[in-house]
């Protein structure tokens, strides 16, 4: 069952699960992985790359069980050139009624080096490890890693082999974010009209966006020839991130009049997933970000206002309905009941059930007994962070803090820890940092602060505090995520938070999951 090559279709594959989950800090429970998956599929996402099925217990399981729920999407695993990567990743992906075995490896002559391979050895093991995967499954895809810094000959050649040898995609691989838009689309279309076979498999595009360009180079590799782009949701990915899949749906969906081609994503559900993803994986989406950013569709300058209220045309070039904002509504209060509080969290985009609405009502009445006002974003943030997890083996019972010019700051803080109250009193150079000490204190731990981040949700003295704490232990890398009115206890919740995601880390490294990760880019 392999996808059509239609002229004026582009398939999405989505790699938030694969190449986004890498981003250091960005790891997934698998009941997120799964959730995600869901939503990816019910959106319209053509192709889900859902892990790395050889990389851990942990990703093998959730490839396997995404496999298993998928409805629509095929299901896709990543594998290197070696037969038991293809092999693991076959039996997780097999479960799909239409399923995909991605298998790669770094063709430029700096990837060559690592597994210091010649040029006619590599060509050897990709024929053998495209046809491998062949014969296990009839949907391969197969990428030369770093394929836009690869020798051109060299290139034709070794797609040329992976065609052969039974694969029916083709991706292109700009693994680096090198490429600009002209070099994306002249390579793809070189590369149709010289390799033999070319016509008969599917081209893709890959891009990273360490120049800002993966959006344009996506775009431009279509234009190319390419009918499929892989991208993530908010551009999630390691170091600059991927090709942000909101942004070359809308691109396409907008601007159809110069792109004649089109995807089969349900746009309206861009924000939701977005926001999401934001949770899940605590990195949040930056304000200005196209198309999913907070003020996206705000009108803020005087002229803008003006003209927007003459004609909404004037400064809007989509309707935010088209990916899913909802136009103004009113604000809620304490007065507000839970039938308000439902209706207003589907109008942003969040379906809840009975059981998460309780826990959501409860956080919102909190808020709105200190907040007169509880606006979209508030509520946004509530979604966002979650509440207290009654498995968490660290819980913040009580805190006080004293700070101020002249002298250093002291916190107090009690924790329950493993079902005990405990409480500890440090010094610091402010209160956060005194707040941490009292923490650390209470619950020892090696971890290092990576990144310490606090917004305001919304204008005003009353508002809250977004804070997101990334840290790191042996390697492990997690975020913490709180928001509160009060910025310091948001602080030790997001710290706490970020805790709790080590201990269930650590557990799960002495059960022996996880403990063998490996790197996708550790080629063998
Ligand atoms: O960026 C890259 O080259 C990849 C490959 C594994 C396709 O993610
Ligand atoms: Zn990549």
């Amino acid at each position: 069952m392999n996808d059509t090559a239609q002229q004026d279709r582009v398939l999405i594959f989505d790699t938030t699960l694969r190449d986004g989950e890498q981003s250091p800090g960005a790891t997934m429970t698998h009941d997120e992985k799964l959730e995600i998956a869901g939503m990816l599929d019910e959106m319209g996402v053509d192709i889900i790359e859902a892990g790395f099925p050889i990389a851990s217990e942990g990703d093998f399981r959730a490839v396997s069980e995404i496999a298993k729920n998928a409805k629509n999407s095929r299901i896709c695993g990543l594998a290197r050139a070696n037969f038991a990567d293809i092999d693991r990743c076959w039996e997780a992906v097999k479960h799909a009624e239409k399923n995909r075995i991605h298998t790669f490896i770094g063709t430029s002559e700096l990837h060559r080096a690592i597994p210091n391979l010649t040029m006619d050895e590599m060509a050897d093991k990709i024929h053998e490890t495209v046809s491998h995967a062949r014969n296990l499954c009839e949907n391969v895809q197969w990428s030369p890693m770093d394929a836009t810094r690869t020798e051109w000959d060299y290139l034709c050649r070794v797609i040329e082999i992976a065609i052969k040898a039974g694969a029916t995609t083709i991706n292109i691989p700009d693994t680096v974010g090198y490429t600009a838009p002209v070099e994306s689309a002249d390579l793809i279309k070189r590369l149709i009209e010289t390799v033999p076979g070319a016509d008969e498999v599917i081209f893709a595009t890959h891009c990273h966006n360490d120049l800002g360009m993966a959006t344009a180079n996506s775009l431009a590799a279509v234009e190319g020839g390419a009918r499929q782009i892989e991208c993530t949701i908010n551009g999630l990915g390691e170091r600059a991130g991927n090709t942000a899949l909101e942004e070359v749906v809308m691109a396409l969906k907008v601007r159809n009049d110069i792109m004649p081609w089109h995807t089969g994503i349900d746009t309206r559900k861009l924000m939701q997933i977005s926001r999401r993803v934001a949770t899940v994986s605590g990195f949040p989406v930056q304000f200005n970000k196209a198309i999913v950013g907070k003020n996206a569709f705000a009108h803020e300058s005087g002229i803008h206002q003006d003209g927007m209220l003459k004609n909404k045309e004037t400064f809007e070039i989509m309707r935010p309905e088209d990916v899913g904002l909802s136009g103004t509504s009113l604000p809620l209060g304490k007065h507000s009941g839970r039938a308000a509080l439902r209706d207003k969290l589907e109008h942003l985009g969040f379906e809840v059930g009975d059981n998460q609405l309780k826990d959501v009502f409860v956080r919102f009445k909190d808020l709105a007994d200190r907040k007169k006002e509880v606006l979209d974003d508030d509520l946004i943030a509530l979604m966002r962070v979650g509440g207290d997890d009654e498995n968490d083996a660290l819980k913040l019972v009580s805190m006080k803090v004293v700070c101020g010019t002249g002298g250093q700051a002291e916190a107090t803080v009690e924790m329950e820890i493993d079902g005990k109250d405990i409480s500890a009193t440090a010094f610091g150079d402010g209160p956060v940092d005194a707040t941490f000490k009292a923490i650390r204190d209470l619950h020892p731990n090696q971890a290092r602060l990576q990144l310490y981040q606090v917004h305001a949700v919304t204008e005003g003295m009353d508002a809250q505090a977004t804070v997101s704490v990334r840290v790191e232990e042996d390697g492990m890398v997690v975020t913490g995520q709180s928001a509160d009115t009060d910025t310091v206890v948001s602080s030790a919740k997001a710290y706490i938070n970020a805790l709790n995601r080590l201990v269930v880390r650590r557990a799960k490294m002495g059960e022996g999951v996880d403990a063998k990760e490996i790197s996708y880019r550790d080629v063998t």
